[in-house]
């Protein structure tokens, strides 16, 4: 099989793990508006854009008829009380083992893109002083369709200037896998094999491999 030219990764629950930040945020705001939510409800929301995800809380908690103001007022204040999780993040929250992956890859000539839906992406990669280690980045604020729609990861390969067929993703929710897939791309599951199983390859985060390893795997 031929090598990799390219690896886009998506950015929370990745890289960071702000996806926990984001339940956080979405249960307190579920919280105000008098309903439980759960983390099997929140798994919904890995990897769509901020409005999906609070139509996905907003159909648990039954609320079908809000106006798009109201709507616009919730995701606002969700991200506010999110923002707050990530003023206070550091460089040591990376997750283990992936800056040392991102930098593994750039010493072999692999070129390097993020591909996220999230709108924030620009200040978490900044609090992380990782924002050099990209030679392209595709967020939400440059996308129109959120995954499972490929657009994100279309972006990044055409950004890189490589081929789809030619690039690796990876991705820890089901509609990024799904995006890239339908994008043309292979795809690393990083997460629990049993929601990722479109994905060719599965691990629980970048320690449970060693890079030489996922590279032979991939090649
Ligand atoms: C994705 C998350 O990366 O970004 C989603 O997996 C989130 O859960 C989306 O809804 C949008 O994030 P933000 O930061 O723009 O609200
Ligand atoms: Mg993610």
């Amino acid at each position: 099989m031929k090598p990799f030219k390219a690896a886009i990764f998506d950015l929370d629950g990745v890289i960071v793990d702000t996806a926990k930040f984001h339940f956080l945020a979405w249960h307190r705001l579920a919280a105000e508006l008098g309903f439980e939510f759960t983390e099997k409800d929140n798994e919904r929301q890995k990897g769509v854009s901020r409005m999906e995800s609070l139509e996905v809380l907003l159909e648990v908690g039954g609320l079908l008829d809000l106006s798009s103001e109201k709507k616009e007022e919730l995701a606002t204040k969700k991200n506010e009380w999110y923002k707050e999780y990530l003023y206070k993040m550091t460089p040591a929250e990376i997750l283990p083992g992936a800056k040392d992956f991102l930098k593994y890859l750039r010493l072999r000539g692999i070129r390097i893109a993020l591909a996220s839906a999230s709108k924030n992406a620009p200040i978490i990669l900044e609090k992380l002083n990782i924002t050099d280690l990209f030679d392209a980045i595709v967020d939400g604020n440059s996308v129109s369709k959120a995954k499972p729609n490929p657009e994100v990861f279309l972006k990044a390969a055409e950004q890189l200037g490589i081929a789809p067929s030619d690039c690796f993703v990876f991705e820890d929710a089901q509609a990024g896998v799904e995006g890239a897939k339908r994008a043309g791309m292979r795809v690393v599951g990083i997460g629990e094999p049993t929601v990722l199983n479109q994905a060719e390859i599965v691990v629980r985060g970048f320690p449970d491999i060693e890079p030489v390893i996922l590279l032979s795997h991939i090649n």
